[in-house]
């Protein structure tokens, strides 16, 4: 059995010993299966692969010191996985379905959580596709729910330090009444392009504006976006926009911390009047914005002049993280521990 260099870890696929899997066939949710391969025969028909029927989630487990891995925010997860099968006519996974078949593929892979002392974790990938033949534009009346994972590394390997990110008015991630308030596979294919050029640029990721008039803040390519001003925790509200799990615990920790919480409408020039800014996300956890370019107006809108990551923001990545890894109490009940739900 191969070890994992733990200190090599980056966020890239990487095999496992096992995933697990669960068929949606006629009208009913199956067993759930365990199987090895990394591969799933699939009808050349398939609506996931004509007709975009593909939705997938994605968290975390963690490893603290005390040794017990922790689930971050499962049924959080589960519930948005539904909203994405309804969204694009999907059968739901049911939610102890999504949390025993999330368990399960914990459980078989459990060498692969990686130790606390790595600052690494596992990540969890639930995808739901359509596998029933069709050719005509139509929902697929087969479904293949499966779940697999892999140890990823921490985000920061250098430290805590702010990346770029650039506006680009000439791309649109989501339209303001499509889909890009769901976690499906064709806001993804949507965003490739622009985000392969921000990265050709140097940029971190694309901060996305509102399709419509391109007058408001977005999101952050697969990152919510957010804004610090003194004790005023500022996030964008919008209905193209992915409703983050980490965001929302992020507003939840802030108004504990003491700090005012408003999701609203912000335009772009407003971001002037900023002290700071970032992105969050399941892989991202807390990603300091150093520096926004808006290139088309020639406008920058600087947070970190130092390289150095803002006071808010550094408290608000270490109190998630305790959380996460154990080091703080778990005070808002956010954690399925593995050993507590076998
Ligand atoms: C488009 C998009 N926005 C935001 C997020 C962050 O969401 P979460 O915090 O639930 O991972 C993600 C990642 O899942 C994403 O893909």
């Amino acid at each position: 059995m191969e070890t994992v260099d733990w200190s090599k870890l980056s966020f890239t696929y990487m095999k496992t010993d096992y995933n697990v899997r669960c068929y949606w066939r006629n009208g009913q949710w199956g067993e759930l299966e365990v199987s090895s391969s990394e591969y799933i025969p699939i009808h050349m028909a398939a609506t996931c692969l004509h007709y975009g029927q593909d939705a997938f989630e994605g968290l975390k487990a963690f490893r603290g010191k005390d040794g017990r891995i922790r689930i971050f925010r499962l049924d959080e997860n589960a519930k948005r996985m539904q909203s994405s099968a309804d969204c694009i006519l999907m059968q739901r996974v049911p939610e102890e379905l999504f949390k025993a078949a999330v368990l399960k593929a914990v459980k078989m892979n459990e060498r692969f959580v990686p130790p606390y002392e790595s600052g690494a974790s596992l990540y969890i990938r639930p995808l739901l596709i359509g596998t029933g033949a069709r050719i005509g534009v139509n929902p697929a009346d087969e479904y293949l729910f499966v779940v697999f994972v892999m140890p990823v590394g921490p985000y920061f390997k250098n430290g805590f330090k702010p990346s770029n990110v650039v506006i680009m008015r000439q791309f649109d991630r989501a339209a303001p009444l499509g889909t890009g308030h769901v976690k499906v596979g064709g806001n993804y294919a949507a965003s490739l392009r622009s985000g392969q050029l921000a990265h050709d640029q140097g940029y971190a990721a694309v901060l996305y504006l509102d399709a419509k008039e391109k007058k408001y803040l977005d999101e952050c390519g697969p990152a919510n976006f957010f804004l610090i001003k003194g004790n005023k925790y500022v996030t964008p509200a919008s209905g193209s926009i992915l409703p983050s799990i980490t965001n929302k615990s992020i507003q939840q920790i802030a108004a504990d911390l003491g700090l005012e919480v408003d999701r609203r409408r912000i335009t772009v020039e407003e971001m002037a009047g900023f002290d700071e800014a970032g992105e969050c996300g399941t892989a991202a956890v807390i990603s300091p914005v150093g520096r926004i370019d808006d290139p088309e107006t020639g406008k920058q809108y600087v947070f970190s002049k130092d390289g150095e990551a803002g006071p808010v923001c550094r408290k608000l990545y270490d109190t998630l993280r305790g959380i996460q890894y154990g080091d703080l109490p778990d005070k808002f009940g956010w954690i399925t521990y593995l050993d507590e739900a076998e």
